[in-house]
């Protein structure tokens, strides 16, 4: 296979590294261009005519253009770009089919875990209902630390960033916004559908306080950040765990995935959900067997009515209608209310959490 390669970040190397030992790289694209290989120009990568251009850059806007100058030359492209692909799915998959190649996206997903493979491939025969689960390495990373280790939060998230496991800008690891374009992705790849970003409420760890730390140890739970779809619920949300259930034991970078489908239950992956050979895998993954069994023209109705009860770290301004506990540190329990609920009941700097079962 003859690669074209846009990047030479943590990822791009890493692919660079894996690629190259059964196949060509014939040119890199990269600020830093030095001998034959790099160039900084993406039209000596088009040039060049690769079988596909693997996309790993981190500057949006441009890698946005890219990926679209790839499919409009009938370039197959391969991108781990989980912002462009999930804010522009639509477009992109169209292009590709006008164009009549492909987009393909394991990457952007769950690190080095064949996920949106499993979920292409339970389709020809099975029906999905649901898909969950731990999508983000960062915030596992220090919610495990902070739960097995009773490290600060601080330093937990200082050694992710150390690690290669966050994003540029951390904000999207630790506000649920990274795990939003995941559950995108993976909603769409499960239900043929285009799910906008904006039907997707996203809750973080950031607010992540003391009491509330001391609340779930008290009771034997850990927390977990899950991204959860339905065809009619998406949504990003923190979740109290009892420690004995399987997921509870995800730790570090390691993601988990649960689908849960007609004929099969639950299908549950774990793997490396973050860092630099783990996603170079999904990629070659996808470099030599691309996602098929894509479509777009499911409408689905995301109204997020999922009712469920969740705990707020602090019950100010919260309507006494809504609140069926009171804990003494400040914090709720609500009464069984919707998931869209939440965006008029939490306000910013509360952590808000769900109850896993
Ligand atoms: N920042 C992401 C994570 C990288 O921590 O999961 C992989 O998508």
């Amino acid at each position: 296979m003859r690669i074209g390669l846009l990047g030479y970040g943590v990822v791009g190397k890493g692919v660079y590294d894996e690629a190259s030992k059964s196949h060509e790289v014939v040119k890199v694209l990269r600020r830093h261009k030095e001998g034959e290989l790099f160039t900084d120009d993406i039209n000596e990568v088009l040039k060049e005519k690769p079988d596909v251009i693997v996309e790993c850059l981190t500057n949006t806007p441009v890698a946005y253009e890219y990926i679209k100058m790839a499919l409009e030359a009938g370039i197959r492209v391969v991108s781990s770009n989980k912002a462009i692909v999930a804010s522009h799915y639509d477009e992109l998959l169209k292009l590709a089919k006008d164009n009549k190649t492909n987009i393909s996206f394991e990457a952007a997903v769950a690190g080095g875990i064949p996920w949106l493979h499993a979920l292409c491939d339970l389709k020809h025969n099975d029906k999905i209902n649901s898909l969950k689960g731990i999508m983000n390495g960062t915030t596992n990373y220090i919610l495990s630390k902070i739960f097995d280790e009773e490290l600060s939060y601080d330093e937990c998230l200082r050694k992710a960033i150390e690690l290669g496991y966050a994003e540029a800008d951390y904000s999207s690891d630790v506000d649920g916004i990274d795990v939003k374009y995941k559950t995108c992705l993976s909603g769409n790849v499960a239900f043929n559908a285009s799910i906008s970003l904006d039907d997707i409420p996203a809750y973080g760890i950031r607010y992540l306080d003391d009491y509330t730390l001391e609340y779930a140890r008290a009771k034997d739970y850990v927390i977990k950040l899950l991204g959860y779809c339905d065809n009619a619920n998406a949504f990003v949300l923190p979740f109290f765990i009892k420690k004995g259930s399987n997921i509870a034991t995800i730790s570090l970078n390691y993601n988990c995935t649960i689908v849960n489908t007609e004929y099969m239950n639950d299908i549950t992956l774990i793997g490396q959900g973050a860092g630099r050979y783990p996603t170079a895998s999904a990629i070659m993954l996808d470099v030599l067997r691309p996602l098929d069994n894509l479509a777009t023209d499911n409408r689905l109705n995301i109204a997020n009515d999922k009712e469920m009860v969740f705990y707020l770290s602090s019950g100010k301004g919260v309507d006494q209608k809504y609140i069926a506990k009171l804990i003494p540190s400040g914090a709720v329990l609500t009464k069984k209310l919707p998931v869209h609920k939440l965006k008029d009941i939490v306000k910013d700097g509360i952590f808000v959490g769900g109850f896993y079962d």
